[in-house]
């Protein structure tokens, strides 16, 4: 059995999106942590974090990310899970990450045309308020996601490119 994979990178990155295509691809299982937090809370991210706070969603989203040990699957994660705590630290150990990669500008681009009251954490924001929100937190959060075995540019690269790389990084260390 080969380790999960695990997809990380900002919100609007295409995680779940390009992330089942991948899946489907590989004929293994598809799963999204948030969904599964969702399924198991009964109520939605942004009704979450108003009645709990955020902090209590990371460590539940931790907990979560840490069921996926033995699962031989595609699992995409939330934007911030790697960078909380040692998750990604703990994802590269368990699994093979790979990092989808945007420029700031792109995830803007992604993102303006997303509901973004589904996101709390752009709840609120005008365009230009999202694009530097995205600038800032991106850089803050790329050192984390960098840390990913494989990262490529999923809007530039098809995806028979990627499963190549995905299987020889699996060969070599099976
Ligand atoms: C978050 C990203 C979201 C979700 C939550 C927090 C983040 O997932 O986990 O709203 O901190 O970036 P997506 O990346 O799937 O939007």
């Amino acid at each position: 059995m080969d380790k999960p994979i695990f997809l990380v990178g900002f919100m609007g990155s295409g995680k779940t999106t390009w992330g089942k295509k991948l899946a489907a691809k590989l004929d293994i299982p598809f799963v999204d942590l948030d969904h599964e937090i969702v399924a198991s809370m009964g109520m939605s991210i942004p009704e979450y974090f108003e009645k709990f706070g955020e902090e209590k969603f990371r460590l539940l989203e931790r907990e979560f990310l840490q069921k996926q040990e033995q699962r031989e699957a595609i699992i995409s994660t939330g934007g911030g899970t790697p960078c909380y705590y040692d998750n990604m630290e703990w994802i590269t150990q368990h699994g093979l990450a790979l990092y989808l990669y945007h420029t700031p500008k792109s995830l803007w681009a992604r993102l303006s045309k997303s509901d973004v009251n589904k996101r709390p954490l752009l709840k609120g924001f005008s365009e230009d308020e999202l694009l530097t929100f995205i600038e800032n937190k991106l850089e803050e959060r790329a050192p984390f996601y960098e840390q990913a075995q494989l990262k490529f540019e999923q809007i530039h690269t098809p995806l028979e490119e990627i499963i190549a790389l995905i299987q020889q990084y699996q060969s070599t260390t099976r």
